[in-house]
C-alpha cells in the first residue's frame, strides 16, 4: 500500500521557532513512522504541510494518509490540516476535522463534557470579544484558578504563575495571554492533586490503554518548562487501586466517544484531594515520538511495540476506505 505521511514542515519555520521542542519531535516522529510503515511493507512517502497540500496529496495519490501534522503557522492549524485531508477524499488516520476542532478548543470540549455529565473543572471563557466574565460568574469558581490559553497545547502559556487564589490578579493574567496567544482564554478551577493520562487506541471500538500517572519531580504542574525538560517520571500502570483505574479509564472513554474520536487520542485527568477525577482536556493528535511521547510509551506497556502501534493506527484509516 502507498501511504502518505503528512507532517509539519521540517526546518526553520515560524512554528518551529515558536516551539523548538515540537520541531525536534516532528522530525524524529516522521523518521520513526516512515521506518515502521516500510517495515510493515508499505511504500511510505513524507508530505510536508504547505499551502499546496491538497495538490501534493493528489500528486502522491496514496491509498491512505498517516497524519502526524500538528501545525503549520500555529498549533491551531492542526484542525485546518485535517479539514484539508477530508477534502482530499483519501482516508486518513485519526479523528475527523470536527473532533479536532472540539479537542483543540478546550472550552468546547468542556461544554460538551458538561452536557455529557463528564466531570471537568468549573470554568469561564474570555472569547473573541475579549471581555472579562462578570464578577458574579467569576465568584462562582472555587479558588485557586488557573488562567491558560483556551486553544494551545504542549502547555504553552502555562507556568507556576498561571495559578492564583486572588481573583483581582485574574484580569492581568488574562490580558497577558490575550496579548501572547489571542482569545480564547480559559479561567479554570485548579485541581490540586495527582495527574493521569489515558491513551485510547483503535477503530471502530477503541481499547483503553493502562492509566499513566505523571509524577512531578519539581512543582505540581506539567508546564512548558517541565514538559520540554522532561522533569517528570511517568508511572504506567499508575499505582492506584484498580477501582479508581477503571473509573478513570471509563471517564476517558466517555470523552473519546462524546467527541466522536477515531483511532487514537489521549485524555488528561487530575484527581482532586477528595479522590474525584476531573478531565482537563483531550489530545486528539497525541505525540508519537518514540522514547519520548506518552502515547507510544503507554502503548508499549499495553503490548504494542512501535511498529504494531503504527499498524493499529493505520488500520483505522484502511477500515474507512470506501466507507
Ligand atoms: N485546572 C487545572 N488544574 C490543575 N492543573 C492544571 C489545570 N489545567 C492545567 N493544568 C496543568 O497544566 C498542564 C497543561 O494543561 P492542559 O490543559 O493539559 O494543556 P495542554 O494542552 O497545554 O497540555 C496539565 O497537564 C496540568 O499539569
Ligand atoms: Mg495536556
Amino acid at each position: 500500500m502507498r501511504v502518505a505521511v503528512v507532517t509539519n514542515q521540517i526546518g526553520d519555520t515560524q512554528l518551529n521557532r515558536l516551539d523548538p521542542h515540537a520541531a525536534e519531535q516532528a522530525e524524529v516522529t516522521l523518521r520513526a513512522v516512515l521506518e515502521a510503515l516500510r517495515e510493515l511493507g508499505h511504500e511510505a512517502i513524507p508530505v510536508e504541510v504547505r499551502p499546496s497540500l491538497l495538490i501534493d496529496l493528489q500528486n502522491v495519490a496514496p491509498d491512505a494518509i498517516f497524519n502526524i501534522a500538528t501545525g503549520y503557522r500555529s498549533k491551531r492549524d492542526q484542525a485546518n490540516i485535517v479539514a484539508t485531508l477530508e477534502l482530499s477524499g483519501i482516508p486518513f488516520t485519526g479523528s475527523s476535522f470536527r473532533a479536532h476542532v472540539m479537542g483543540l478548543h478546550k472550552y468546547l470540549t468542556k461544554f460538551i463534557m458538561e452536557m455529557a455529565d463528564i466531570p471537568t473543572p468549573g470554568f469561564c471563557v474570555v472569547d473573541a470579544n475579549r471581555k472579562m466574565p462578570s464578577q458574579e460568574r467569576l465568584s462562582k469558581l472555587k479558588l485557586p484558578v488557573i488562567v491558560k490559553p483556551g486553544a494551545e497545547g504542549s502547555s504553552l502559556g502555562i507556568t507556576q504563575d498561571s495559578v492564583t487564589g486572588d481573583l483581582s490578579k485574574v484580569p492581568g493574567l488574562v490580558q497577558d495571554l490575550l496579548d501572547r496567544f489571542g482569545p480564547p482564554v480559559l479561567i479554570e478551577e485548579y485541581i490540586d492533586g495527582r495527574e493521569f493520562t489515558v491513551g485510547l487506541l483503535g477503530y471502530p471500538e477503541p481499547a483503553v490503554l493502562p492509566v499513566e500517572e505523571i509524577v512531578f519531580k519539581e512543582g505540581a504542574m506539567y508546564t512548558y518548562a517541565v514538559k520540554s525538560r522532561d522533569r517528570v517520571t511517568p508511572v504506567c500502570p499508575a499505582d492506584i487501586p484498580e477501582e479508581l483505574a477503571l473509573e478513570i479509564q471509563s471517564i476517558a472513554k466517555r470523552v473519546f466517544e462524546a467527541l466522536d474520536c477515531r483511532d487514537l487520542a489521549r485524555v488528561d485527568i487530575r484527581l482532586s484531594r477528595d479522590g474525584r477525577p476531573y478531565v482537563l482536556e483531550i489530545n486528539t493528535l497525541p505525540g508519537l515520538m518514540p522514547g519520548y511521547s506518552e502515547f507510544p510509551r503507554i502503548a508499549q506497556i499495553a503490548g504494542y511495540d512501535y511498529k504494531s502501534l503504527v499498524q493499529k493506527i493505520l488500520e483505522g484509516a484502511l477500515l474507512r476506505r470506501g466507507a
